[in-house]
């Protein structure tokens, strides 16, 4: 398994709110809500939609392209027409930094 890598600073990111990271040539969506950050794959699994240009509603965001929702805190996918999950990865806070490790 990786390490955790920097990938923002807390206060970069507004509550609710995102940002698109690169880590590893991977493109992983940060989301701050409620005063915690979670991170995905910045992949629809329906048709490779860009999650982090989505929406965020509560703890869900939804595709741009087609409108599926994700639950950003497990990545399940909740709505048609995706059917399949997306990764989610660790994330920690240190200090005013975001950290990330990659799952997989
Ligand atoms: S690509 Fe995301 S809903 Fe179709």
């Amino acid at each position: 398994m990786g390490e955790f890598v920097p990938v923002a600073r807390v206060s970069e990111i507004p509550d609710p709110g995102k940002k698109l990271v690169e880590i590893e040539d991977r493109l992983v969506a940060i989301f701050h809500v409620n005063g915690q950050f979670f991170a995905l794959d910045d992949v629809c699994t329906h048709d490779g939609g860009p999650l982090a240009e989505g929406e965020l509603d509560g703890y869900q965001i939804i595709c741009p392209r087609h409108g599926a929702r994700f639950d950003i805190r497990t990545g399940e996918a909740l709505t048609m027409p995706a059917t399949e999950p997306t990764v989610a990865h660790e994330v920690k806070v240190e200090g005013d930094t975001v950290l990330v490790r990659l799952r997989e």
